[in-house]
């Protein structure tokens, strides 16, 4: 059985172009219940494991801060993100635990079997478990980008590719990576938003680069991230980062072309030269660990964190 429960060929059609929601089965899945949770948690390389807290405005996004797991176990700290405010990330989960790199050939190979033509590749399984009511802040992604719901339900805002969303020069910092990917937001914004309500078995999808952010309901949410790229979405990144160059170090003001004609081309050229030749520095915000977590608590949040 596909993993995906509805495809239609409109949606095939549409997939890796629009925002989408689809039907799927993986939270019912044991995999994904506390023992599940708890073991993978053990086995994901805890230097890897990325824990943050964030305030409760959703534009206050400097709240977003980075902790450390120390030496909790799983269990402890599945209870940490049940019981505190928490954001647990597993990049990557498919290159570290045999299971999810089985899932994640499962959930590949149902989209490249349902979507003619589709090639993809820079695959990202991430595992998220997450606390009750915590959020992520408005930014948005280089790659395409699907969420799928496991426990819990959270609202997402996904907002269009434009202006005032987000300018030609805000995407071109963020893949240039002169900048975090976190950045301004504007309550006001939400009207022109699609809001996505996400309960176990929903997936939602959005086009490449939409900024979005998350609101978590009241309970644990455990939620499955894919990223990955495919050959039209990695030529837009390489145009956008080109014209980033351009803009840079010509003076020029560049716009985005789709798909793969001589403009384009060129800009992967630019692009590619311009990486090879280390001409952009990328200023990579790396965050100070700011908290820690303690095995006696695990809800509670210990500042500074414990060596
Ligand atoms: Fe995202």
């Amino acid at each position: 059985m596909s993993v995906i429960t509805d495809w239609t060929p409109e949606k095939a059609k549409a997939f890796g172009r629009e925002n989408l929601m689809f039907q799927h089965a993986l939270h019912e899945r044991p995999m994904f219940d506390d023992e599940g949770l708890a073991r993978l948690l053990d086995l994901y390389p805890r230097e890897k494991l990325g824990v943050f807290t964030m305030g409760e405005d959703p534009k206050a996004w400097t709240t977003w801060r980075k902790g450390s797991a120390g030496n909790l176990t799983g269990d402890q700290l599945l209870e940490a993100a049940k019981t505190g405010r928490i954001w647990l990330n597993l990049r990557q989960t498919n290159d570290h635990v045999p299971e999810y790199a089985a899932l994640a050939n499962e959930i590949f190979a149902d989209k490249e079997a349902h979507v003619p033509g589709l090639r993809t590749f820079k695959r990202d399984l991430g595992m998220l478990i997450s606390s009750a009511n915590a959020q992520v802040f408005y930014h948005l992604d280089v790659p395409l980008v699907s969420l799928w719901q496991i426990r819990g339900e959270k609202k997402v805002w996904v907002y269009p590719v434009a202006d005032p969303y987000v300018g030609d020069l805000a995407l071109e910092k963020i893949v240039l990576r002169e900048t975090a990917e976190q950045f301004a937001f504007d309550p006001e914004w939400d009207k022109g938003a699609q809001e996505v309500e996400l309960t176990p078995g929903k997936m939602v999808t959005w086009r490449q680069n939409a900024p979005h952010r998350i609101e978590n309901g009241p309970m644990l949410n455990v939620s499955i991230s894919i990223e990955f790229m495919t050959p039209p979405a990695l030529m837009r990144a390489n145009v956008i980062y080109a014209n980033g160059v351009l803009r840079r170090r010509l003076g020029a003001n560049p716009r985005i072309q789709e798909g793969f004609g001589p403009m384009a081309l060129g800009k992967l050229a630019v692009a590619r030269g311009a990486k090879a030749l280390g001409l952009q520095t990328p200023h990579v915000r790396h965050l100070p660990v700011t908290f820690g977590l303690d095995a006696r608590q695990p809800g509670v949040l210990v500042e500074p964190p414990r060596p």
